[in-house]
């Protein structure tokens, strides 16, 4: 069976990444959350200062960019990769309401995009990759073999980040969870560099009525049929 590249994008809470994870799993590939890596630089802006205080401290950002190291590393007893900031492991960190609240803010930074986008084609350079995010398809991995744009209603993507908060023990309101995703979105799609579009070989997966499993049953049948 020959080794491909799977981009999956979409929109914000689609559970791009459950699906993701279980998919390169099944299929013995690496996975990347490419999301980790944007929430990672947000998290690195906000414990540093570089939030709210105008576009100036945004560009001192980008000069900091060089001293900004992110690295996935496996964690065997959970059976996949967490993300660590400059060697500290900020996997529960990145997935908070105050990151997510600001993330779509730095993922619009154009030196931001290069050095992700940079890292992220390094990784996937001998396939058998899975990668998930906004721009994989579109950008990333333009020739990818097998791309998937996933979608779902506002709805049912609240409702199952509200949930996903809930049972991580953050205490939050469904309204803000809504905003929090509806925003992002808007961001997303409206950014001028590599904004979240479905790329036009993509396949459009929506989930918005289905379980796991079967989400999981159809996208992998989908993958072999590429292998
Ligand atoms: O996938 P996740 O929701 O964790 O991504 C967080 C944010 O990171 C997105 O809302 C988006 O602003 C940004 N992102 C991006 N490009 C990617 C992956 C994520 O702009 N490839």
């Amino acid at each position: 069976m020959r080794k491909i590249t799977i981009a999956i994008d979409g929109y914000s809470s689609t559970g791009k990444s459950t699906l993701a994870k279980q998919l390169a799993r099944a299929l013995g590939y690496a996975y990347v959350d490419t999301g980790a890596m944007y929430r990672a630089v947000t998290l690195f802006a906000i414990r540093n200062g570089f939030i709210g205080n105008g576009t100036e401290r945004l560009q001192a950002l980008v000069q900091l960019l060089p001293k900004i190291r992110l690295k996935f590393v496996p964690n065997a007893e959970l059976g996949f990769s967490e993300m660590y900031l400059n060697g500290e492991n900020v996997e529960e960190e990145i997935r908070q309401m105050e990151v997510s609240n600001q993330v779509s803010r730095i993922a619009e930074i154009e030196q931001v995009r290069y050095k992700l986008v940079d890292m992220q084609k390094a990784m996937g350079k001998n396939k058998g990759i899975v990668m998930d995010g906004r721009d994989i398809g579109t950008t990333v991995f333009p020739d990818a073999e097998l791309k998937i744009f996933m979608t779902a209603s506002l709805q049912a993507r609240a409702t199952r980040r509200y949930k996903e908060l809930l049972d991580k023990g953050e205490n939050v309101v469904y309204d803000e969870v809504l905003e929090n995703v509806q925003k992002r979105d808007h961001i997303d799609t409206h950014r001028e560099f590599s904004p979240l579009k479905k790329a036009e070989d993509a396949i459009v997966f929506d989930n918005s009525d289905m379980g796991l499993k079967e989400q999981f049953e159809r996208l992998e049948s989908i993958a072999r049929r590429y292998m």
